[in-house]
């Protein structure tokens, strides 16, 4: 499959590294056409991984996901272009942290909004999926590094849109419980996790942690 990922940091990287190992071709999108990171990254991941704008990503990409900045993402998105990214399923992974006034960092919408509102709002022809924004990179590509089976969220408003990601999740990634909470408002839950999981990434002292449900009776 052709994937656009957004992003050059660790969770860009890591996801696309991921992606191409499974097989897929991936074009990892930035500000700038040879962003230095995103051009070691494509050197040392080898065939299928290839860099260009976030437009560029966008235009290649049958499937995107969005791993930029929290603050930088509706901009991000904007440079991508609306034209490119309309009717496909964009992965929405990124977290409105803010850091301008330290540790721990606050989030920058919350309780009647959320980030992941902002994107479907922004380009309302994108099919939006809020996921894996609530585990380290790390566990996103390879849930079965935790010792069994945890939690993974997806939310928004088109049903095939989730159904795709989450069949997606399961057989590229390995994600084995994955929770529809319903359209993209769900987003502000997911994000308003962070401070939980800040606090709890300073209390065990590393980020290879994640959440499982527990129910009674089902
Ligand atoms: N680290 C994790 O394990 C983890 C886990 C869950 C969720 N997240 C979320 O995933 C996202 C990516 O995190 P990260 O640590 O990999 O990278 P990051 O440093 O937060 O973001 C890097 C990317 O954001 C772009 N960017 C930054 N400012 C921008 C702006 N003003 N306009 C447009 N683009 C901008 C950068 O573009 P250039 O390429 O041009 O520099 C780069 O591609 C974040 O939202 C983060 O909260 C991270």
């Amino acid at each position: 499959m052709k994937i656009g990922v957004f992003g050059t940091g660790m969770v860009g990287t890591t996801i696309g590294a991921k992606l191409v190992a499974l097989g897929h071709e991936v074009v990892l999108g930035s500000r700038t056409r040879e962003n230095e990171k995103a051009v070691a990254w494509a050197r040392g991941v080898g065939k299928g991984a290839s860099h260009g704008t976030f437009a560029d990503a966008a235009e290649f990409g049958e499937l995107l996901f969005n791993c930029t900045n929290g603050k930088g993402t509706l901009d991000a998105l904007q440079a991508a272009g609306a034209r490119a990214m309309q009717g496909k399923i964009l992965l929405e992974v990124s977290n409105p942290l803010d850091f301008s006034k330290g540790m721990p960092p606050t989030l920058f919408v919350s309780n009647e909004d959320s980030l992941g509102e902002r994107v479907q709002r922004a380009f309302p022809a994108t099919r939006v999926v809020k996921t894996l924004n609530t585990v380290n990179c790390q566990i996103m590509v390879d849930p079965s590094r935790l010792p069994e089976p945890t939690q993974m969220f997806v939310a928004g408003n088109d049903p095939e849109a989730k159904r795709q990601a989450t069949s997606f999740l399961r057989e590229q990634f390995g994600w084995q419980h994955v929770l529809d909470l319903g359209d993209i408002t769900a987003a502000r839950g997911l994000e308003s996790y962070l401070p939980l999981w800040v606090r709890m990434f300073g209390a065990l002292g590393n980020a290879d942690f994640n959440v499982k449900i527990v129910r009674a009776g089902g």
